[in-house]
């Protein structure tokens, strides 16, 4: 729900909260920013759980060079064939409260008019060693999600799958891609800003309500 909604009427995220809990949803986050935004949340009885720096990338830079050490892995579309893959990857890299399971999965492909899902082998093995969704809408490019095994960091398999988006968002002649990462998150920021990231003034908070 856009924000200039539920800021002039707060009573509005209650109602669509009520409306979730019939559909079986049990947990509910808003993000917000700006002071405003954030004002509203906590007068409503909303609480900070997390913050997010926002970054983007112009398309007119270059792409980033990719590591030798990364050019063997393949990258190939991802099917219905690799979600149980996706979903370990991407349990083994995020805290429980930021993992995905199949339908947040879906919902993340799903998220923008148009999207690029790839998941990376390294030799003949069907076992992931990592993956990237990146999404395209109103011009701009996304960096939805990004996860690379632990046992496969930090030999530029990220830097692999976000040159293949970049590519690909540029192709589609956007302005600029676009990223959020968690502010305690140090390597991904690393990562971003290595890549010709920009890190934006304003980040983003996410809320929830507060238990009562
Ligand atoms: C962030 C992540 C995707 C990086 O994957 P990776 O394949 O190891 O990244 P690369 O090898 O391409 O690293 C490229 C750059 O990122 C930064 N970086 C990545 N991991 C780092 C680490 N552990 N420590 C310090 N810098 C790191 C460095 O700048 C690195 O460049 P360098 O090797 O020249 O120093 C991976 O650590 C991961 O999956 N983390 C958990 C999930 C996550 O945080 N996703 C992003 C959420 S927004």
């Amino acid at each position: 729900m856009p924000p200039q909604v539920w800021v002039r009427n707060p009573e509005i995220l209650m109602r669509a909260m009520a409306v979730g809990r019939e559909m079986g949803y049990s947990r509910f986050l808003v993000q917000a920013t700006g002071v405003t935004q954030k004002a509203v949340l906590l007068d409503s009885g909303f609480q900070e759980v997390d913050r997010l720096h926002v970054l983007f990338r112009r398309s007119t830079l270059n792409l980033p060079k990719v590591p030798e050490s990364a050019g063997s892995a393949r990258l190939q579309r991802a099917s219905s064939l690799h979600v149980d893959e996706v979903i370990r990857v991407d349990n083994a890299c995020f805290e429980p409260f930021w993992a995905m399971n199949p339908l947040a999965l879906s919902e993340a492909v799903a998220a923008t008019p148009r999207s690029r899902f790839r998941v990376m082998t390294v030799g003949d093995s069907d076992v992931l060693a990592g993956y990237a969704i990146f999404g395209l809408g109103g011009g701009e490019g996304y960096l939805q999600r990004i996860a690379v095994d632990p046992h496969w960091q930090g030999r530029g398999f990220a830097t692999r799958l976000i040159v293949d988006g970049l590519r690909w968002a540029k192709r589609w002649r956007t302005r600029r891609v676009g990223v959020n990462t968690q502010q305690r998150n140090e390597n991904a920021l690393r990562l971003y800003l290595k890549l010709g990231f920009e890190l934006q003034a304003e980040g983003i908070s996410i809320f929830e309500p507060a238990p009562s």
